[in-house]
């Protein structure tokens, strides 16, 4: 093994995408150094060095990874997370090592600065505007009109996305915006706090574009389709590749490439969210880290065989990277939701489901016995499970993930 040490920050929540990321630095022969709030324990024997800080503090964090890089040989820094985009970026300056620029860190966090970035491009963005209470967002939606939606400009995971439809949702949308966008409900909110985006309603088929930006280059893997719940917008599955027609994956890609671009985006992975309408691609945000959900760890690579979180670490060392698929299958996930709010007592199904030798993975999201509730009480517990699949057509890939949600039931009580 080489001497030479990727410095992570962070590790992702889901433990299973966590325990994949920390795995592709070993295997390209790198120790590896982790910043961050706490050391879960499946990760203890994957870390040779473990710092806590808490990295919200960004002074102090700072400091501590001078520190680090005084002890050892730092490759690359890198984040799998969404809320430390900044923090590596500005790690990554202050090193000297292979990163994203300061300035597009903070476009890539922020849905409004992101967007006012990219006024210029034309056709992509829905309407929008900043809104920071309820005569703001009255004044605003009076110009962009219902539907629309209103969300914080700074969280991730979905939390608070709000569909209006008419006058008598503003009030209640930004009541409960403002009790969710407290640090204490979701420490994301310690970045930018209280402030909102309102944006058009976009129609069409939801994507997401997997891709990365290496020296200036963008390099756009494949588009996966997604379905997401109405009315909260949690998502219910990813299937990859995309099937919607190769002329409109090229107009997608091609605009992907445009925005990421205009955003300052250099040395990262990106996950680009998007619908498609039939005619044009409408633009949600794009986040410079690998997406979740399983994809980037378990996914594209079942699909394709490119190695997506190796990857993450090569372009955050300077490494080439190598993304020519070796295989042309069809992978996806749909996750297992709670019905109502109660205690997750396990799934039913599962051992029945795994005679079909399509599935490749259950993995609970919940631990057994905790509480779980819906949203808007709560974003992150009503998934109390993901079954991935992968066949070698989408028809196949289809049947699987439908059956799944058909045999797999949720035990509450
Ligand atoms: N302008 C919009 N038009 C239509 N749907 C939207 C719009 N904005 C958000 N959504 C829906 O809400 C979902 C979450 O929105 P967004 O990606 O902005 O928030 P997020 O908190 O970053 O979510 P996540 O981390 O899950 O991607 C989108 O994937 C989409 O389904
Ligand atoms: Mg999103």
């Amino acid at each position: 093994m080489s001497t030479r040490s990727v410095l992570f920050v962070n590790l992702r929540r889901i433990k299973r995408e966590g325990f994949e990321s920390l795995v592709a630095a070993r295997r390209l022969g790198y120790r590896v150094v982790l910043l961050g709030r706490a050391l879960p324990e499946f990760a203890t024997e994957l870390v040779d060095e473990f710092h806590q800080v808490d990295t919200y503090d960004t002074e102090l964090a700072l400091k501590t990874a001078r520190e680090i890089a005084a002890n050892n040989d730092i490759a690359g820094v890198v984040n799998f997370t969404e809320i430390d985009v900044q923090l590596v970026a500005a790690i990554a300056a202050e090193l000297g090592l292979p990163g994203m620029p300061v300035e597009a860190a903070v476009r890539a966090r922020n849905k409004l600065a992101m967007k006012n970035a990219l006024t210029h491009i034309d056709g992509v963005l829905p309407k929008f505007a900043r809104v920071g209470d309820l005569a703001d967002l009255r004044e605003a939606v009076a110009h962009i009109g219902f539907p629309c939606v209103v969300k914080p400009t700074g969280a991730s995971g979905s939390k608070g996305i709000f569909e209006l439809h008419g006058e008598a949702d503003l009030e209640p949308a930004m009541a409960e915006l403002s009790r969710i966008a407290d640090p204490a409900f979701d420490a994301v909110f310690r970045q930018f706090g209280a402030e909102f985006i309102v944006e058009e309603y976009l129609t069409g088929d939801e994507l997401s574009v997997e891709g990365f930006v290496a020296a200036g280059q963008v390099h756009s893997l494949l588009l996966t389709d997604k379905v997401t719940t109405v009315p909260f917008h949690l998502e219910v599955s990813h299937r990859l590749p995309s099937v919607l027609p190769a002329a409109a994956q090229e107009q997608i890609m091609a605009r992907a490439a445009e925005i990421v671009l205009a955003l300052g985006f250099d040395n990262c992975s990106f996950h680009l969210e998007a619908k498609w309408d039939g005619e044009r691609m409408g633009f949600i945000e794009v986040a410079a880290r690998p997406a979740g959900d399983y994809i980037a760890s378990h996914l594209v690579k079942a699909a394709t065989g490119v190695d997506f979180f190796a990857n993450v670490i090569r372009v955050a060392t300077g490494e080439p990277l190598r993304l020519t698929p070796d295989r042309d299958l069809h992978a996806g996930l749909r996750f297992v939701f709670a019905e109502h709010e109660g205690t997750f007592d396990g799934l039913d199904g599962v051992t029945e489901l795994f005679e079909e030798p399509g599935y490749d993975h259950v993995f609970t999201e919940v631990t057994p016995g905790s509480r779980v509730a819906l949203p808007p009480a709560n974003f992150g517990s009503q998934r109390v499970a993901a079954v991935c699949a992968r066949a070698n057509s989408r028809e196949g890939l289809d049947a699987l993930l439908d059956a799944a949600g058909d045999q797999i039931k949720v035990r509450l009580s």
